[in-house]
């Protein structure tokens, strides 16, 4: 099954889940993204939604994979310092397309529920440097609570994205939209719609639904759901692109030719041309509208729109020992007289009141992944490397996770991360007035 191939090939069937959707959907981009495309192949999409050369030419080749049906930056207005939020990245074109716009001031925030669309999206971006808060990737489902502050953002993109969500999905993520975007702000969408009723047998054809059909709505349906969810004034535009070009943008000889949306890149069939014409029955369509009310100029501007900014890198795999208060000390008062083989890591975002652990150094958590490996070439020879935070509960074994999972990913076996348990703040409650053991500002 390919993207818009012809619906009434299908038979009767029974009604799908919305959880059997998703997965489906997952399972089919994470393949894509791990399959790839052909330059050729994703160039010939791109073009013909839109896109320019120069455009293209800016990003790196992985970053599009032909998976687009317009292009929502080249319309969406995006100014310099602005915030944006991509709904369903892939490989990170859009992202990396408002990244240049919105400069070093703004930030471009992809969100993806496939793990291996996010990690080749952050590999993109580390090719250009382009590293959190000004470009994040997070992995989410688009169908639960979004992983963004309330307010602040000032552009909400998507690409060939909302057809793909279950019908509650589509209007949870609007109403998501509405939540985290900045009063005044927009939603400037690319997505496939549907001409006329879908036969039933089709709305619950689960290929169907990863080939983008099931899941098109009409367009009434989709005005409302924007209504719903708070939007106002919103305008579809029928930008008559060519949706058989997925079948044709490629080579006689490419491989990759499957089309946007299709659930297994490798399968014959998805290689072969549709036997209709897929433009009867959906239309790719650029949806615009705005949340009411103006932006509050004395709003404060966050470093991260994200809740966690901690999101915008890969969950840690390590799980770090605790080691106590009491073996530290004994440490930290052993390693005036002797030799020692240990480092303290303070990783608290700013908060030293009361003091350090006695020889500790201070690194930001907020940028210490992307520090990891000047990091480990100064501790990767330290035996116990020990982080900790205020109560030693987020950022210290956050931190010491990270360490100890970029130590195994290169095989160092001579440093070990650990946590220092209970933090900071149980170091100052036993060992307040201490000096030996405390290091004050
Ligand atoms: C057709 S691709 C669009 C790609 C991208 N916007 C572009 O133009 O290249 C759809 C993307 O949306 C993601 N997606 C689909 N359903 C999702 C969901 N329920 N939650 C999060 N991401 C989802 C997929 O993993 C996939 O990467």
């Amino acid at each position: 099954m390919s993207c818009c191939s012809n619906p009434s090939q299908y038979q009767p069937s029974n009604p799908i889940s919305d959880n059997d959707i998703v997965k489906a959907v997952n399972d089919a981009y994470s393949a894509k993204a791990k399959v790839g495309t052909t330059t050729t192949y994703a160039k010939n999409v791109a073009e013909s939604f839109g896109y320019t050369e120069e455009e293209l030419k800016s990003i790196p080749d992985e970053a599009h994979l032909g998976l687009s049906c317009g292009n929502p930056v080249a319309t969406a207005n995006i100014k310099e310092g602005e915030v944006v939020l991509d709904l369903g990245s892939s490989g990170g074109i859009d992202v990396f397309l408002a990244a240049s716009k919105v400069g070093p001031t703004g930030q471009a925030i992809g969100l993806d529920m496939s793990t291996d669309m996010i990690n080749l999206a952050r590999k993109n971006a580390n090719k250009q440097n382009l590293l959190p808060p000004r470009v994040s990737f997070v992995q989410t489902l688009l169908t639960e609570d979004l992983p963004v502050v309330s307010d602040s953002v000032d552009v909400i993109l998507s690409n060939c994205v909302i057809n793909l969500l279950p019908l509650a999905g589509k209007a949870k993520v609007l109403k998501e939209a509405h939540r985290v975007l900045k009063p005044g702000g927009r939603i400037v969408l690319d997505d496939i719609v549907a001409k006329e009723p879908l036969p039933e047998n089709v709305r619950n054809d689960l290929s169907a639904y990863v080939g983008c059909i099931s899941g098109a709505i009409e367009l009434n349906e989709y005005k409302k759901l924007l209504e719903d969810a708070g939007f106002k004034n919103s305008l579809f535009v029928d930008t008559k692109s060519n949706l058989n070009v997925y079948y044709t943008a490629g080579s006689s000889t490419d491989k990759s030719t499957i089309g946007c949306c299709s659930p297994a890149p490798k399968s014959e069939s998805v290689n072969a041309p549709p036997s209709f014409d897929a433009n009867l029955w959906v239309a790719s369509y650029q949806i615009y509208a705005t949340k009411e009310g103006t932006p509050d100029p004395n709003a404060e501007k966050l470093e991260t729109a994200l809740l966690r900014s901690w999101d915008a890198y890969p969950r840690p795999q390590s799980t770090p020992a605790a080691v106590t208060a009491d073996e530290i000390a004994k440490l930290v008062r052993d390693a005036s007289k002797t030799p020692s083989d240990f480092a303290v890591i303070d990783v608290r975002r700013n908060d030293y009141a009361g003091g350090h652990v006695r020889g500790s150094h201070q690194h930001a958590a907020q940028t210490f992944y992307d520090n990891l490996s000047a990091f480990t070439e100064k501790f990767g020879k330290t035996n116990q490397v020990i982080f900790y935070c205020q109560s030693s509960n987020g950022r210290g074994p956050r931190c010491a996770a990270w360490y100890q999972d970029y130590l195994n990913q290169i095989g160092n076996e001579e440093s070990t991360a650990y946590v220092l348990q209970g933090g900071i703040k149980g170091w100052l409650s036993k060992f307040g007035g201490q000096n030996d053991l405390i290091d004050r500002d």
